[in-house]
């Protein structure tokens, strides 16, 4: 089947394999003048932070939103810092029972960041304990069970809830307005992300031109953490071939090696985009039969390769299925002929990639015509 094991996980997948949880707390800057980019979240995020500090009071809750890779563990970790207080890391997953929280919240000292890390994925009971305890710093401890069951209140210490989610649409609305704000992180432009290969290039000891630089960040696919990832994988070919000095040509004779091409798609990616142009001239073609021909299962094509064809605007789901763009013919260095371009649907650009556009479901509501 295609179950895919952590290690075998693309070069270009968003979501941290072993080898990323190793090295990266190595990599991430510790506090909000290291923070490469997301300007607006890192002013306001710096105001929300300097006022607690005036006050004199723990700062406001934070919710972080935003795609897998981009810095919301890092952030949480630099609020911490910032407010110069401990960090207690949890995440909603490990919080089955209301008491797993309530065992984290009662054992809090004053000004302690709590980090929630997939909060979306919190047990209902937990959620509405989580609920009283940031508005009020207080839950109710229940003890026993059925008609005898009483609530012993407990008072909580004042504490900074920090929440992250890759999917703030399956956040229950009065937990979203329990936060006093909310940063939405968005994908990195090329030349943030050349900052970010700069500064872990320096932590790692590399030598690497600007050229290559670039050649790496164009890769990346707008997300750090595969930056870092593509920055490791350059480090391995050049100590294989002695080039202690990386240019853009080690670079990309790297990456190419490792099947990551210059907009960051790697051979699942241009194997779907060929098989629809070359076999169903560009579509439109149903899910299944794209999977078919590409020989993986539907559900690879749509979740693995996808999300960030769409995004890069190479492919689009229509009603009729999924079609490839005058984007992905050029990328293909192939001339989508005029019959094709003339069939193309106009409102095809008005579709946000789903999945992390913050509502849940995008596309998905008039373009799945398979069921
Ligand atoms: N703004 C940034 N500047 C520099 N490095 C960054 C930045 N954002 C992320 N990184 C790097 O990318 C790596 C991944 O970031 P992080 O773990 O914070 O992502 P995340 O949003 O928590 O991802 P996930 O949703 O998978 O938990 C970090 O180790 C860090 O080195
Ligand atoms: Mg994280």
């Amino acid at each position: 089947m295609t179950d895919q094991q952590p290690d075998e996980a693309p070069l270009v997948a968003q979501a941290a394999d072993p080898e990323d949880r190793a090295v990266e707390a190595a990599l991430r800057p510790k506090n909000l003048d290291d923070f490469v980019g997301q300007k607006r979240v890192r002013r306001q995020l710096s105001l929300v932070l300097e006022a607690s500090r005036l006050r004199g009071r723990s700062a406001d809750h934070v919710l972080l939103s935003g795609p897998p890779g981009l810095g919301k563990t890092t952030l949480a970790m630099i609020i911490a810092a910032e407010m110069n207080a401990p960090l207690r890391i949890s995440s909603g997953p490990a919080i089955q029972h209301a008491g797993d929280l309530a065992a984290i919240l009662s054992s809090l000292t004053d000004g302690e960041v709590l980090f929630l890390d997939e909060i979306h994925r919190m047990s209902r009971p937990a959620e509405e304990m989580l609920y009283m305890a940031m508005e009020d710093f207080r839950v109710d401890i229940i003890v026993g069970k059925g008609p005898g069951a009483t609530a012993i209140p407990l008072e909580l210490p004042p504490f900074t809830l920090v929440g992250a989610t890759t999917r703030a649409g399956l956040l229950p609305g009065p937990l979203r307005d329990r936060f006093g704000f909310t940063g939405h992180l968005e994908f990195y432009s090329t030349d943030e992300l050349e900052l970010v290969l700069r500064r872990s290039a320096m932590l790692m000891d590399m030598s690497v031109n600007s050229a290559a630089f670039a050649e790496i960040a164009g890769r990346s696919r707008g997300t750090p953490r595969i930056a870092n990832r593509l920055l490791r994988r350059v480090r391995d070919w050049a100590l294989v071939h002695g080039s202690e000095q990386i240019d853009a040509r080690a670079a990309s004779a790297a990456l190419d090696m490792y099947e990551v091409d210059a907009r960051g798609l790697d051979r699942l990616d241009r194997s779907v985009l060929t098989a629809l142009i070359t076999k169903f001239n560009g579509g439109p073609v149903g899910l299944s039969t794209l999977a078919i021909a590409v020989g993986e299962e539907p559900e690879t094509v749509e979740t693995v390769a996808e999300p960030y064809l769409v995004r890069e605007g190479m492919l689009g789901r229509t009603p009729r299925g999924r079609i490839a763009t005058a984007a992905a013919w050029k990328h293909l260095g192939l001339a989508m002929p005029p019959t094709v371009a003339a069939a193309m649907p106009e409102d095809l650009f008005s579709v946000t990639p789903d999945g992390f556009d913050g509502s849940g479901s995008g596309v998905d509501s008039w373009s799945r015509p398979e069921g």
